[in-house]
């Protein structure tokens, strides 16, 4: 939808765009950004703290919910939690008796971990209501309280129900934050640091998973509360969005949306650091004057494109291609299995025959090649393209899941306990993650983005947030009672699943690199499987078609 090099300024996509959120087209980011340009007073020390401040909450908004993915592997793999909370598993895994695939195949230990998206994915679409009505700052502080009580319940636990209900209020805190944090950001921030700012929060997240999975390796071999403290630490970044929020004002969309200019127009000011004081009744300079201007006549736009567009997304015929990409991609990305390694490493690394530590140690490395990975995708996405990034990762996943499949049956039945099959588990599965890392991870958060229109854009990544979520939770509730009844067979699982989302992939979704947004809809309507629900329409509204052959 934008042009490749606009697209690196835009407030990008990924969980960004995230449920209820306008991102600007091209049209609008160029108007604004010669103002962008004027307005940026970043001389001014305290306009660099406040953008400090910004960076903060970025990092923690996207914490939340990646310390949380990063965390519960380890934790529901060490022996004082689970003698604690799941004994029989305990004492499974001591005495070594039966299958190695099954000793966590326990559906309330699965619950515990995935019962936080069962929360999470409703959380995220109550999200987007709760902004416009209420605003971004009190959904942030809202989402900080929850995760902060859920923080305290699920370190403090001496029951299951405990650790659930705790699960669940943390859920509510991760689907709250991941829909308002990348919100407040792209609105706050000044427009030259929103795509920066935006970026941060999809790195932080691969970084709290990193953290956590570090801290698991540091924490878990403490006494019997090691666990405790791993789970307790989730409430740093939970207390800085609090504080975050008390420093820092609502924003000024928000406030123009819910019909408070006056207010809106001072904090601008106060942001930009172009007049000295809060009050309303201050004399702005032109360019507050001017970009005030241009914001209010964005929010009036997209307030009354944004009327009516879940119902848009499920009835118009011509808006099925992208309802169907918002739940097509998050579902296949999903499907990939990356969360059965980032939830259940240990586990898996156990099962493949190393000990506790070393497989905490295992999680730790892939963490890092997560974050390092995600890096590449920034710089490649817009230099290689979507469909042939989604095409290489594929490949990469593809090959790897094969044969770690193949090992994982050798260690069975051939080399119990070879240490340089061991090692080659984790170098293929390091070699997953970074496939993953650079292309369906980001790609089926933005792609989804690039897909919509002004009209359904907000309804859009609400499906797209939440259709995540929903199967972030199915993979976690599944995982463990398949790796046991399918043993290495769960690999060849995930790898028939990346095959048809390729072909789906390549046969079905249009380029959307270097695109104007509005050139997407008729790029869709001109490609094949698309063109029979909205090719008509379009040509009949004067929209011109771009003609795509299937499969290319
Ligand atoms: C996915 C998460 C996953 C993370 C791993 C994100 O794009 O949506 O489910 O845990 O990538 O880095």
């Amino acid at each position: 939808m934008l042009s490749g090099h606009d697209e690196k300024l835009v407030p990008p996509p990924f969980l960004a765009a995230a449920a209820g959120h306008e991102v600007l087209t091209s049209h609008k980011q160029s108007t604004i950004f010669s103002t962008a340009e004027v307005n940026l007073a970043l001389s001014n020390t305290t306009t660099v703290i406040r953008l400090f401040f910004y960076a903060i909450l970025a990092a923690c908004g996207g914490f939340l919910l990646g310390y949380d993915n990063g965390v519960m592997g380890g934790v529901s793999s060490s022996n004082a939690y689970l003698q604690l909370f799941f004994p029989e598993v305990m004492s499974s895994k001591m005495s070594g008796s039966g299958s190695v695939y099954c000793v966590y195949n326990d559906h309330i230990l699965s619950l515990v971990t995935s019962s936080l998206f069962l929360s999470a994915a409703p959380s995220a679409l109550l999200g987007g209501y709760l902004c416009n009505k209420h605003g971004r700052k009190a959904v942030l502080m809202a989402s900080g309280l929850a995760f902060l009580i859920g923080t305290a319940m699920v370190a403090s636990s001496f029951s299951v129900i405990q650790l659930v209900l705790g699960r669940l209020l943390l859920g509510v805190g991760v689907g709250l934050s991941t829909m308002a944090t990348p919100m407040y950001l792209t609105e706050i921030a000044p427009y030259k640091w929103r795509g920066r700012l935006n970026i941060c929060f999809q790195l932080f997240i691969t970084i709290g998973i990193f953290g956590a999975q570090g801290l698991n390796l540091g924490l878990l071999s403490i006494a019997d509360y090691g666990w405790r403290i791993s789970l307790a630490l989730g409430a740093v970044p939970a207390l800085l969005i609090i504080l975050g929020c008390i420093l820092l004002p609502d924003t000024p969309t928000s406030l123009i949306a819910r019909g408070q200019d006056a207010r809106a127009k001072a904090v601008l000011g106060y942001l930009r650091g172009t007049s000295q004081k809060k009050e309303a009744d201050t004399v702005f300079s032109s360019e507050v004057n001017e970009e005030f201007e241009i914001l209010k006549n964005s929010v009036e736009n997209t307030l009354s494109s944004q009327r009516g567009s879940f119902c848009a997304l499920f009835t118009r015929l011509r808006c099925r291609p992208h309802m169907f990409m918002c739940c097509l991609l998050p579902f296949f990305q999903q499907f990939t299995g990356i969360n059965a390694i980032m939830f259940f490493g240990p586990q898996l690394f156990q099962a493949a025959g190393q000990g506790d530590r070393a497989s905490l140690l295992s999680c730790v490395i892939i963490g890092s090649v997560n974050v390092g990975s995600t890096f590449l995708a920034l710089w490649l996405a817009d230099l290689c393209g979507r469909k042939r990034l989604f095409f290489a990762g594929a490949v990469q996943m593809l090959l790897t899941l094969g044969v770690v499949a193949g090992l994982i049956q050798l260690i069975k039945t051939q080399y119990a306990g070879n240490t340089r099959i061991a090692a080659a588990i984790i170098a293929l599965i390091c070699l997953f993650v970074s496939g993953f890392a650079y292309s369906w991870g980001p790609l089926a958060w933005l792609v989804p983005s690039e897909l919509a229109n002004e009209s359904t854009r907000s309804a859009g990544m609400g499906l797209t947030t939440f259709t995540n979520f929903f199967f972030t939770f199915v993979i976690g509730q599944a995982f463990l009672p398949m790796m046991c009844s399918m043993e290495w067979g769960v690999y060849l699982f995930f790898a028939g699943f990346v095959i048809i989302m390729s072909l789906y992939v390549q046969c079905t979704l249009p380029e959307t690199m270097g695109i104007a947004t509005e050139e997407v809809e008729g790029l869709i309507c001109g490609s094949w499987p698309w063109r029979m629900w909205c090719n008509e329409k379009l040509e009949d509204q004067g929209v011109e078609t771009i003609a795509v052959k299937p499969c290319v």
